[in-house]
């Protein structure tokens, strides 16, 4: 064999050994198989759980998708339903809901108005839930515990498919979308060094929850961080002159974005932790909070309504009444807090929640891993690379 053979065969070899690790690398995983879905947060992924434990949430919310109110802060569906669609499965029942409540994929155990930390008030003074994230995680633990001993004693097929396989937690979903509120109870009661001290203290007790949940068997967690709180209508109800460089270009309170996005990059580092610390668990970041930004800042070009608008609810110089309530404005008359013409245009429902419009295009924008990190689609946020 002369030496130019001999070269081009090693040549061929190397092309060809190149050619299999391209076509290996290219050749797509399997779609991961999740039994069952379990969501950890506030409104943004409530699913019922705030209305069942306390006064439920009104007409006309839900009209769009449910038409009845169907325990969600929104006109229709919010992420956490988009997701369990994305990954084949059904919407989440709450947690707290007793009643028809069918657990055979999963549980969701947030309610409107939770935070990371225990707060010291009541639901009755600013709407800040009792069910912190600790809270959350117990009633998993007991939800866990209750449900293998329900399914071993189930006395027909009918009973047990309410209920989850025990063997099915290890191969489910766990989802979070929590914090927003721990800064708007800090934005209400602390200063800026204050806020910024307490930080790493809530996401420690984020952190604390995840690891709980690996020891229990979880593996796969998809986390949404926080989304542009400054940008939410509710926040911006009660400025009226505000001083330069208080808003930003799209209206936003800089001061308030400012903060999120400091959680937002203490989150990021503590999940890149937890991913030394959790050898066998899959933990995807998702960076919502540039999802919410960004149809604020494409609203106008795209089409949609003033983002700073809200769909319902009556908010003037004369008065504030809240979607889907009466009240009494500056003239005396009485208003009910009601529903805008096109809510598919709106990016704000009711001030504080998005539109099932919005929540749509928040899905499309982080369900293929374009914002995660990795950059994996949520079809495939159970393997670990
Ligand atoms: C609630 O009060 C306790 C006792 O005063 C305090 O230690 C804790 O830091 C407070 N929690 C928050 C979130 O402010
Ligand atoms: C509970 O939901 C599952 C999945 O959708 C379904 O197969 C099962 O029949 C339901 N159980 C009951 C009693 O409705
Ligand atoms: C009070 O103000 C509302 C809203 O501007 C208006 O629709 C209503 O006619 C006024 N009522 C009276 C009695 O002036
Ligand atoms: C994900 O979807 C968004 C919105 O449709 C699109 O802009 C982006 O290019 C997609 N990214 C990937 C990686 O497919």
């Amino acid at each position: 064999m002369g030496c130019l053979r001999g070269w081009l065969m090693v040549i061929l070899m190397v092309s060809a050994l190149r050619l299999a690790v391209m076509v290996e690398s290219v050749q797509p995983k399997a779609a991961c198989k999740f039994a069952a879905m379990y969501n950890f947060g506030d409104s943004n992924s409530d699913t019922g759980g705030g209305s069942a434990a306390f006064q439920p949430i009104p007409w006309p919310y839900g009209r769009t998708f449910f038409h009845k109110p169907v325990g969600r802060d929104s006109d229709g569906r919010v992420l956490v339903d988009f997701i369990a669609e994305q990954v084949g499965l059904p919407y989440l029942n709450a947690y707290l809901n007793s009643i028809g409540a069918n657990f055979s994929h999963g549980a969701n155990f947030a309610t409107g108005g939770s935070t990371i930390r225990r707060q010291n008030e009541t639901i009755f003074q600013y709407g800040i839930s009792p069910f912190s994230l600790d809270v959350q995680i117990w009633h998993h633990d007991q939800f866990k515990s209750r449900t293998k001993d329900l399914y071993d004693q189930a006395k027909s097929s009918c009973q047990r498919s309410l209920l989850p396989r025990h063997e099915d937690f290890s191969k489910a979903l766990y989802t979070f979308d929590i914090g927003q509120n721990d800064l708007s109870v800090a934005f209400r009661t602390m200063n800026d060094d204050q806020i910024h001290a307490a930080i790493p203290n809530i996401i420690s007790q984020f952190s604390s929850a995840v690891q709980h949940l690996y020891e229990q068997g979880a593996r796969s967690f998809w986390i949404h961080n926080t989304g542009p709180i400054g940008c939410l209508p509710v926040n911006l109800f009660y400025i009226t002159n505000p001083k330069p460089g208080f808003l930003d270009k799209f209206g936003c309170i800089k001061g308030q974005n400012d903060k999120a996005i400091e959680f937002n990059k203490q989150l990021k580092d503590a999940v890149t932790k937890l991913r030394t610390q959790l050898p066998k668990a899959a933990l995807t970041y998702v960076d919502l909070y540039s999802a919410k930004y960004g149809l604020i800042s494409k609203a106008k070009s795209q089409g949609w309504a003033d983002p700073m608008k809200v769909c319902c609810g009556y908010h003037e110089k004369d008065g504030h009444v809240w979607c889907g309530q009466k009240g009494v404005i500056t003239n005396g008359s009485t208003v009910f807090g009601g529903v805008c013409k096109n809510p598919e245009l709106h990016v704000s429902w009711d001030g504080v929640h998005h539109t099932e419009g919005a929540n749509h295009w928040f899905a499309n924008q982080i369900l293929n891993g374009s914002l995660s990190d990795p950059p994996i689609p949520i079809t495939h946020a159970c393997y670990r690379n």
